[in-house]
């Protein structure tokens, strides 16, 4: 009985072994576009870079600055529709809680989000059709905007209910401007 269960504890430790060895050598393909576009910039951040674009299947076949920047344009997109829907069912609930302050806050940050997602569409075609300044300046705006939104609230004294979403939206556009800095 002691040699099996030694024999299978060494078996167990070789599996252990092997398995975190064999996941180690799996290195993330977007880890050298994300320590490029994330390592040095104080708004990206690798990680953020990486689970960003890593949540989209296309980005398991592409490492393509272009094609990876036309990635996080369409999650800035997917983003600031939600977010423009969480505003308007906050605003919806009116009332509510929600202070004076607050709802002429929430009501900028609707107009915010809306020039941002207008922008979208000619910013994904931009990307598309090799225009990366025209891209690059739109997502500067819309970076500019999400962190308006957030800083509104700031100066009124009142709590963020979009700290989280003026974070996400601020920091993909940015990384979608970053990547096109590499851009072809
Ligand atoms: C917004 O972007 C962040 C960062 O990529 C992501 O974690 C989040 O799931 C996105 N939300 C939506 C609704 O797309």
């Amino acid at each position: 009985m002691k040699v099996i269960t030694a024999s299978s504890l060494v078996l167990l430790f070789a599996l252990v072994f092997l398995a975190t060895h064999s996941s180690s050598q799996q290195i993330d393909p977007l880890l050298p576009i994300c320590k490029t576009v994330g390592g040095g910039s104080m708004y990206v951040g690798i990680d953020f870079c990486l689970s960003a674009l890593g949540s989209d299947k296309r980005s398991h076949s592409t490492q393509g600055y272009r094609d990876l920047s036309i990635i996080a344009v369409d999650l800035l997109t997917a983003n600031v529709t939600s977010t423009a829907a969480k505003i308007d069912g906050l605003l919806q609930k009116g009332g509510g809680d929600a202070t004076t302050t607050t709802i002429k806050c929430l009501q900028s940050c609707q107009a915010l989000y809306k020039d941002i997602a207008e922008r979208q569409p000619a910013c994904a075609a931009a990307v598309k059709k090799g225009s990366f300044k025209e891209a690059q300046a739109s997502l500067q705006k819309s970076a500019s905007a999400a962190k308006e939104c957030e800083a509104g609230f700031g100066k009124s004294r009142v709590a963020s209910p979009l700290t989280v979403e003026d974070d996400d939206a601020f920091k993909l556009a940015k990384l979608a401007d970053g990547l096109l800095d590499y851009a072809a």
